[in-house]
Parts: C-alpha cells; structure tokens; sequence
C-alpha cells in the first residue's frame, strides 16, 4: 500500500495581501486566516490608510473581523503620499505598528491615485525610513503611457528603482510581485536589505493565458503576467530557497462583476488555494523541500519576525480537492482563481 505523501511547514506568511474593508474583508479574511499565520495587508482602501491613526484603526477592523477561534495576526503597512510626514511614519514604526510603507507610483494601479508623481517629495520619508530600518514595499510599474504595459516593471526598475536605492543607501525595499526576468535578476544584484516578494497566479499563468482563445478576466492583474520566459525566471527563483525570494500572494479579491466588466479590474484572488496551488508547483520542480522557505521562512527573516510556532500540513491526495469556484460575499460574488488544472495537495484541517 502506498504511503500517503505529507509536508508539514512551519505555518505559512502571506508577505502581500488585499484584505479591503467592511463586507469584502468579512468574507475574505477566513480565507486567508485558515492556512496563514500573519499577512502584510496592504493600505490601498478608499481613501487609503496614510497615517498611523489609519493604520491602527485598520488593523482593528482586521481583529474584528477575525471569526472567533482563528488565529491570524495583520501585520499593517501605510501608504506613501507626497505629504507623508516623517514622523508620523517613525512613531508608527517604533511603536511596532507598521511593519512596512507601500509605494504605489500614481495611477500604477487599484486605488493608487494617491501614490507618488514626484519621488524628489518622499526623499525624506525614505531617508527617515533608511535610518530606523523600515521597509519600503514598492510597486514596481512606471506608469509613462508611452511604455508598453508588458516592459513597466523593467523600464521601472532603470527608471526610478535603482536611482532610489541609489540615492538612499541602506533603505530596505521589497520589490512586490515581480512578474519578469528583469525583476528576478535585479532581486539578486542587491545585498540582503532587497528583496522580492512572487505572488501565485504568477507562477501559474503566462500573458497567453488572459488573452488567447478569449479574454479572461479572472486571470488580468497588475502587473499584468508577461511571456513565459518570465513566467519560468518566477518559478526557478520561487523555488530557488534564497532568502531574497518569497510569497507574496497578492490575493485582491473584486466583485465578480467588477472583473467582467468593459474596464474590468486588475486582480486574482487566490487566497482560498494558494497552498494547494504551491504543492502542486513545488512538486513540480522537484522542490517541495523548499517551500518552506518561500511560504514561512523567508520572508518572516526579511522583516525580522521569529518564524511561526505552529504548522500546518499538506497532504497529496488521489483525489482532486474541492475548493469553490467562488465565494459569496456582502459585496458581490469574487471567484476563486482557477489554476486550469486539478489540485490534489490538500492542506490538512484541524
Ligand atoms: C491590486 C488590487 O486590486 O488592489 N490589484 C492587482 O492586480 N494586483 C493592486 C495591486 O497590488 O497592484
Ligand atoms: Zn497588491
């Protein structure tokens, strides 16, 4: 009889996390809660969460939201305007508020009209940041209509990353969700104060995927998914084990009616599958000794969290798990990102 297959990891971080607010996050949260232990929520909600006074009231939400018996800790980011007051944003960090700030680049994408046009007017703030040693998470997309929407990230790293860096040394910076072999190779010219967070769906699909043999709206996010060369650079650094490369799923839940739309919004939500989701894509690669360290390790080191305590188990199944396709929520219905394929790693209830 053959033995089932099990992987127990220590309990899994999402380093990059929509949560949103009110009905959307009632929903969503549990979806997360279930599998991981801690998530950096990002700030981007309507109006977004600048000031530490938002972040604490966010994060508040966060816990009261929590259905009673999980466990999950909301680890609160703030996001960067061109008004950002230095101090607020060192008081939120020595307070252990804020683990991390978000740069979204003006109109980069949802709700990022607030972001940064000027990066001369947050030399401060991320001068304060490289001196207490405070992260900045950075979307790394130019937003010039003159560049093709495939070439952002590479043109944003030549364009305004490395000249950040340059200009502030030791400011700690997560490249988010980097979608290209650029962002890949550029994660490994730095030191250990710059890393990447990889997100799922970006491990599973390819530009192809959104849009040959009819337009998928479930599957366009920003940045949106490039060739499969890329697509490939994502898998091998995912499951390289360096310190540098870790989850981040950006799971960014929108109403289904919101995605299908003449101007659908960008992204997947892959809270609910994601570890099913990175079994398969471990395995695959021959790598499942590694996913610890994309899931749980590397990027609680990053930002110098002790890993978690508890664990959670995989398990490989001969039948195909059943997750929802979708999931009803007081905002309308949000679907489940759909891999194309059958996932057979289960994580293991209870
Ligand atoms: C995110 C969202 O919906 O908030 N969308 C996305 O496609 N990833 C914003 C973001 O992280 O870019
Ligand atoms: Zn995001």
């Amino acid at each position: 009889m053959s033995q089932t297959l099990t992987l127990t990891l220590r309990r899994p971080d999402d380093m990059h996390l929509h949560l949103r607010d009110g009905a959307m996050l009632e929903a969503v949260l549990p979806e997360s809660a279930r599998h991981f232990g801690r998530a950096i929520i990002m700030p981007n909600l309507v109006p977004p969460v600048v000031t530490a006074q938002e972040a604490a009231a966010y994060r508040d939400r966060i816990r009261a939201a929590l259905p009673e018996g999980m466990a999950f800790e909301p680890l609160m980011t703030l996001y960067l305007t061109e008004d950002t007051d230095p101090a607020d944003v060192a008081a939120a960090h020595a307070s252990g508020l804020v683990r991390a700030v978000k740069l979204y680049p003006a109109g980069a994408t949802t709700n990022s009209q607030s972001g940064v046009r000027d990066f001369d007017k947050v030399r401060g703030v991320l001068e304060k940041m490289a001196g207490i040693g405070l992260t900045l998470c950075v979307h790394g997309e130019v937003t010039d209509p003159a560049v093709d929407i495939f070439d952002r990230e590479a043109v944003f790293i030549d364009r305004v990353l490395d000249p950040v860096r340059r200009a502030t040394p030791g400011l700690r910076v997560v490249m988010e969700h980097v979608t290209t072999k650029e962002g890949v190779a550029y994660a490994r010219s730095g030191g250990d104060g710059l890393a990447a967070t990889i997100t799922t769906h970006h491990l599973i699909i390819n530009r192809n995927h959104i849009l040959a043999g009819g337009i998928r709206p479930h599957y366009y996010c920003l940045p949106v998914a490039k060739r499969e060369v890329h697509r490939l650079a994502l898998r091998e650094a995912a499951v390289s084990g360096e310190a540098r490369f870790f989850l981040g799923t950006d799971s960014a839940p929108h109403p289904d009616h919101l995605k299908e739309h003449p101007c659908g919004c960008a992204g997947c939500f892959t809270a609910t599958n994601t570890l099913s989701i990175l079994g398969h894509v471990f395995e695959e690669e021959g790598a499942l000794d590694r996913l610890e360290a994309f899931t749980s390790l590397n990027g609680a080191a990053f930002y110098g969290l002790p890993p978690a305590e508890t664990t959670v188990t995989l398990e490989k199944r001969a039948e195909p798990c059943a997750y929802p396709a979708k999931i009803e929520t007081g905002a309308g219905t949000v679907t489940v990102f759909d891999p194309g394929f059958p996932l057979y790693w289960a994580v293991r209830e209870g």
